[in-house]
């Protein structure tokens, strides 16, 4: 196959060059194209646009595959936990036994945050959305880190790296407990990062909290899966903000408030929600398919679908199993669970579904294991940015190291009035 492609403009013609990447993905390289035609693309959504190259996470949406530095997610999901995942997204390579236990230590040691950053967090009201309340606290947090605040300084980017994965599952933490009108409990330097979280999360006034294994590694499946997904809604927005130099603290609060939105992120709160809604509508299960194909009504089916997977979602396959295992081994009966179950089985009957290729997507059955660690529905899409934060990370440092680093600037058609003056 050629390694250009030929575009005609009118009398116009011009040679594309044919990017291809290492799983012979093609792309066509147009960034000669408006200097020499004076037009430019239209892709609403991006749906056939690369913003980048890009090696760290692979995916394919028609083969349902997705790998981080070219691990499978099952692999990952099998071999690894959370701070394994860190390691790789950030390094490419897995860390060897001492680079672990360095990366772990550096971050368990900087898990405290600044007492300002805690009286900010009490300072809300409890009411206050916990996804409100990190994005702002991360801010908060940049203020006492002013030596971190140089994004082309290398060594300044690694403190803010390290900084930033060691406070956000402590700010988590302390946004539910801010709104359960509970105490904070200081991070433990003698427990590991996700006992760390579920301590500070669940602990009585005393600090006391009994660590459940099946809960550590749940909890550590769910971050994994969460951990990239290439030039998603949040990376690019992180990637976007991150682009005109803002500091690396800023650049994540960005991808913080995209994540947020039920679409995105915030689309497994809007599931276990909706599974609930169908629960006390008598379990009406194909009421809730049928309104979902009503074009007159707005309602979707959450946790279905997907912009890149147009088969089964590789991570919704290894969460369900895992919620299985789980609630077996709980003796937990959650009905949410069956009703998910059901919903998952009509819908992937139904030809309005199986038409448009619409699947379970990871945020289908996340909820169901956070509902029995415990976690409240309002922190789901909170855990989903602990989970998301090493991708971000990784991306932004990417993105800068990039020789073709320029400030990310779409352009648009316009369609509004043409000249006129002030009567
Ligand atoms: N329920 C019902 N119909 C749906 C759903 C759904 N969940 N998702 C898509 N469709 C339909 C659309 O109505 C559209 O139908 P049409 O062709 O007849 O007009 C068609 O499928 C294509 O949908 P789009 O919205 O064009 O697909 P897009 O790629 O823009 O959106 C998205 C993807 C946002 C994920 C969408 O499927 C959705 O809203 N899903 C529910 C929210 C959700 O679960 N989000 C989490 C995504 S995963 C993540 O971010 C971690």
């Amino acid at each position: 196959m050629s390694d250009t492609a030929k575009l005609t403009l009118g009398e116009q013609e011009l040679e594309l060059p044919i990017i291809v990447g290492s799983e012979q993905e093609r792309g066509l390289d147009i960034s000669k194209l408006r200097g020499a035609t004076g037009a430019i693309t239209l892709d609403e959504g991006f749906v056939n646009t690369g913003s980048t190259q890009s090696g760290i996470t692979f995916l394919n949406g028609e083969q349902g595959i997705l790998r981080y530095c070219g691990y499978a997610i099952e692999d990952i999901a099998e071999k690894c936990d959370f701070i394994d995942t860190c390691y790789l997204l950030l390094h490419g390579e897995l860390p060897n036994e001492q680079q672990r236990e360095s990366f772990r230590s550096g971050i368990i040691a900087e898990m405290a945050i600044p007492s300002g950053v805690q009286d900010l967090i009490r300072s809300f009201p409890t009411s206050a959305h916990p996804m409100a309340i990190i994005s702002a606290a991360i801010q908060a947090l940049s203020t006492h880190r002013a030596d971190q605040m140089d994004p082309l300084d290398a060594d300044q980017v690694a403190s803010a790296t390290q900084g930033l994965i060691a406070a956000l599952p402590t700010i988590a933490a302390y946004s539910h407990r801010h709104t359960a009108g509970q105490t904070f409990i200081a991070p433990n330097p003698e427990l590991g990062y996700v006992e760390n979280f579920l301590t500070m999360m669940f602990a009585d006034e005393n600090g006391e909290y009994e660590i459940d294994q099946d809960f550590v590694d749940a909890m550590n499946l769910l971050l994994i899966v969460h951990a990239d997904h290439e030039q998603n809604c949040s990376t690019s927005t992180v990637r976007m903000v991150g682009s005109a130099n803002s500091n690396l603290y800023a650049s994540i609060v960005g991808g913080i408030c995209a994540l947020w939105g039920p679409l995105h992120g915030g689309a497994n709160e809007a599931c276990v929600k909706m599974l609930k809604m169908i629960a006390d509508d008598n379990n009406d299960v194909a009421k809730y398919v049928a309104k979902a194909q009503d074009k007159d009504d707005n309602f979707r089916l959450m946790g279905f679908g997907h912009r890149v997977y147009k088969n089964y979602d590789p991570r919704a396959k290894i969460i369900k199993k895992a919620c299985d295992v789980l609630l077996e081994k709980l003796d937990l009966d959650d009905p949410l669970f069956e009703i998910a179950q059901s919903l998952e089985k009509v819908a992937l009957e139904d030809s309005y579904f199986v038409d448009r290729k619409l699947y379970p997507n990871v945020d289908f059955y996340s909820g169901v294991i956070y509902r029995a660690i415990g976690i409240p529905v309002e922190m789901f899409t909170v855990l989903f940015s602990l989970g998301r934060l090493p991708g971000w990370l990784a991306h932004w440092q990417e993105m800068h190291a990039s020789p073709g680093k320029r400030i990310c600037r779409p352009r648009q058609v316009y369609t509004g009035p043409t000249a006129r003056e002030i009567q």
